[in-house]
């Protein structure tokens, strides 16, 4: 049973949830039984207390994506991000939520040097957030790093394909495997990352015949990202699919159109503070005698 309450004395408490048992590594595991996942496993990226709160519900995993590095912080890539910002986003989420397992990403340059490295970085973000695992990009020459840390009670999750950390390397972010030896590669390096012992690898931007392909290949379930409908399961960033951005990758679908929601807000409040029609007596404090 988890412990887990909201602590409701804030002056934004929504009702505390009712505590239940939060998902763990190996019940993710377990979902995909002789090859296939008979429900698609469901994740969301979540970077603050209230959207966790609004999305666990509704997943099975959130995951602290560096995505943040551009959502929220407006940098230019993923390579800026810091351990310190992953920590703090990574344990407001926890904080805002009891159902799902919550997973951090491990930014560039925290876990590249050496398993060691790693271990450090990865047991600091466990001790500071309270999630239950921390995912890392790359595929084969990851492996000893991602073994270590399992061998050492952190669970993992593989990513590998479109590798938006690599993007220097990469030299963009358009989908992989487009060629036979790249195709071969990542499906070496999907094979390795599972025999190294993650509990489940994300594949992101990859031609859809090329997830078939690694879905069916490794025993873990494979939650997929611009990659197939048939992976195990599907992630996007939350803010892309909420309709937040006006550009977003072509895999992504929008649920909602928020960014002209909230203009329109925006808009709505500008219009009546100016006109001296916010706020009114109900948003008012007066004397009650
Ligand atoms: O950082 C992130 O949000 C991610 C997802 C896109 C999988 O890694």
């Amino acid at each position: 049973m988890s412990t887990f309450t909201i602590d409701t004395a804030t002056s934004r408490a929504t009702p505390s949830p009712v505590p239940g048992k939060r998902m763990t590594a190996p019940a993710l595991r377990a979902r995909k039984v002789d090859g296939s996942t008979a429900e698609p496993i469901v994740m969301l990226t979540a970077y603050t207390m209230r959207m966790a709160q609004l999305l666990d519900p509704h997943c099975e995993m959130l995951l602290v994506g560096d995505s943040l590095g551009q959502v929220i912080y407006g940098l230019p890539s993923t390579i800026p991000v810091t351990l310190e910002m992953m920590c703090a986003h990574g344990a407001a989420v926890v904080r805002g939520s009891w159902h799902a397992l919550v997973a951090v990403d491990m930014p560039f340059g925290s876990y590249e040097q050496s398993p060691e490295q790693a271990f450090a970085n990865a047991s600091r973000i466990l001790k500071e957030t309270g999630c239950a695992a921390v995912k890392l990009e790359g595929g084969a020459a990851m492996a000893p790093t991602v073994e270590f840390l399992v061998q050492r009670g952190i669970p993992v999750i593989g990513h590998v394909g479109l590798t938006p950390q690599a993007v220097n390397t990469l030299g963009g972010y358009g989908a992989r495997g487009r060629q036979e030896q790249e195709k071969r590669k990542i499906l070496f390096d999907a094979r390795t990352i599972d025999a190294a012992g993650a509990f489940c690898i994300v594949v992101e931007g990859v031609l859809e015949e090329l997830a078939d392909e690694i879905t069916s290949a490794v025993s873990v379930p494979v939650i997929g990202i611009g990659a197939s409908a048939n992976c195990d399961g599907q992630v996007l960033v939350t803010d892309d699919m909420l309709g937040l951005f006006e550009r977003t990758p072509r895999f992504v679908k929008r649920y909602d159109d928020l960014a002209t929601r909230i203009g329109e807000a925006a808009q709505a409040y500008a219009e009546e503070v100016r006109r001296r029609r916010f706020p009114t007596a109900d948003q008012t404090y007066r004397s009650k005698a």
